[in-house]
């Protein structure tokens, strides 16, 4: 087994760090590594600026002792590389076997986090019509946050469209892939690897891939689509890359198709110039949830209404938030935690705010003379939502120092990741106060989960990372 130099220095510092609770430092870093690529200490010290006589005793024959502990073998500058071999591949299966055990009991009043899906039925009852119907491509457009995500998952969870196309594959663009090739791969997959000259093709690429989707139906979930459009001069939005358009095109209007695509995107993605194929796909503008859907999610949440009063401020909450779900998800993590599932605790700390907006509300919808143009009155839902979010993390950093550093290391991930992965990043930090860090970001709803063949993966969502990211940005300033 050949293993990459920082691989091998990933291990050694996991090793040590199992066993010492501190990380491995520069110096060691590079002897590790060095000594991968077959350097001696000598070039190592010379290559990195540190006094050669000395630094066999100052750093190389210390990480040999201290790794010989960690490891629980005797090991050399010329051993220690099948050691640490060894150790890696033993720490792989012990972490698959303790991940399956996390998952199947899950701490007491712990919960996975995994969304709990609620309503909409109507609204999933006539987009499944459509798709069994003519519909090839199902736009779903909305601001971010109102559930669009969520839905195309609960689209391909539904028996009626498993049955009518259990192949299901997804590509968020939440990752950065941008380009359009990870579609192809996405669709291709192996047949691509076969094919690489199609990377440079586009127009062949496209006929492949619509091939593809002809010959071996699927639901094909695009997600996040957003990323790869930029707004044009008509106050519409267009594809960055045209070979986005090529495909949509194709898939509308080739004779026969029986896959199926569900975008989805906060500006409504240009599909089917032509006006003939109408029928052959859809835009779905997403809407927040009526008051007894979102009165049903904050029972999915665990918050429970428990007198009339507690009925009200929940109703008061839904409404100024126009039923979002991410708006009303953030709201019900504080009730959890701190509050404890008090609805009217909460309100008596913080009812002030959402009386404000509903204040700002009833001024600017009440005034007919005002200008509409007039964008700096109306109150745009987007920017309430982000506003809630803000404070909602603010409260998080006078509570919870800890958990609020893990939140905003948490924006660089660009993927979702396992919960190991989230500690890590804190990984300085006493096990026990890790793990009491990240619980927290849990019961606060600052997290998203994804079920991916069993194991569980966290991520933030976009909106929520965009604010992760800036107190990150201030956090390094300071
Ligand atoms: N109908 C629903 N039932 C339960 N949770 C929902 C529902 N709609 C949205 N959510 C939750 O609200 C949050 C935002 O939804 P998401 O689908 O990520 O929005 P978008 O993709 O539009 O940004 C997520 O945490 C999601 O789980
Ligand atoms: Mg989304």
């Amino acid at each position: 087994m050949d293993l990459k130099p920082e691989e091998y220095f990933q291990i050694a510092d996991e090793a040590i760090f199992a066993l010492e609770g501190q990380h491995l430092r520069d110096p060691e870093k590079f002897i590790i590594e060095g000594s991968v690529e077959g350097q001696t200490y000598e070039q190592i010290a010379e290559k990195h600026g540190y006094a050669e006589s000395t630094f066999k005793r100052d750093y190389g024959q210390k990480l040999w002792e201290r790794l010989s502990e960690a490891l629980g073998e005797k090991v050399s500058k010329k051993s220690f590389r099948a050691a640490l071999e060894r150790y890696g591949a033993q720490r792989t299966d012990s972490q698959s076997k303790s991940g399956q055990k996390e998952q199947e009991q899950p701490a007491a009043g712990l919960d996975d986090g995994l969304t709990r899906w609620v309503g909409r039925e109507t609204l999933i009852g006539e987009l499944i019509a459509k798709l069994q119907g003519d519909c090839r491509v199902l736009s779903l457009v909305g601001i971010t946050g109102i559930g669009k995500t969520s839905l195309a998952a609960q689209l391909t969870r539904e028996p009626q469209m498993q049955e009518f196309l259990p192949l299901v594959k997804t590509l968020s663009f939440y990752q950065g892939s941008l380009d359009f090739q990870v579609v192809a791969q996405q669709v291709l997959g192996e047949n691509l690897a076969s094919q690489p000259e199609l990377l440079q093709n586009e127009d062949a690429m496209v006929r492949e891939i619509v091939h593809k989707l002809q010959s071996q139906p699927c639901l094909l979930v695009l997600d996040m689509l957003e990323a790869v459009l930029q707004a044009d001069t008509q106050g519409g939005h267009r594809f960055e890359q045209p070979v986005f358009g090529k495909f949509l095109d194709a898939v509308v209007s080739v004779p026969e198709m029986r896959s199926r695509l569900i975008l989805t995107s906060q500006y409504r993605p240009p599909v089917g110039a032509e006006r003939r194929f109408l029928e052959r796909h859809h835009t779905e503008p997403m809407k927040g949830l009526d008051r007894t859907e979102a009165r049903m999610l904050f029972a999915a949440w665990n918050v429970e209404i428990n007198s009339d009063v507690d009925g009200e401020y929940l109703d008061r909450m839904i409404a100024v938030y126009e039923g979002h779900p991410l708006a009303l998800r953030v709201i019900a993590g504080e009730i959890r935690s701190p509050y404890e599932g008090d609805i009217q605790a909460f309100w008596d700390e913080y009812g002030y705010e959402i009386e404000e907006v509903e204040r700002l509300k009833t001024a600017t919808e009440g005034d007919p003379s005002q200008d509409r143009e007039d964008l700096t009155f109306t109150i745009d839902l987007k920017d309430l939502v982000r506003k809630r979010i803000e404070s909602s993390v603010s409260r998080l950093r006078e509570d919870y120092p800890l958990a609020y550093r893990l939140f905003c290391m948490g924006g660089t991930n660009r993927r979702a990741e396992n919960r190991r992965a989230w500690l890590f990043l804190i990984g300085e930090f006493p096990r026990e106060e890790q793990k009491l860090a990240f619980e927290t970001l849990l019961r606060r709803f600052l997290l998203e989960s994804e079920k991916v063949k069993s194991k569980v993966y966290y991520r933030l969502h976009s909106m929520i990372r965009g604010v992760a990211l800036e107190h990150l940005r201030a956090f390094d300033r300071n």
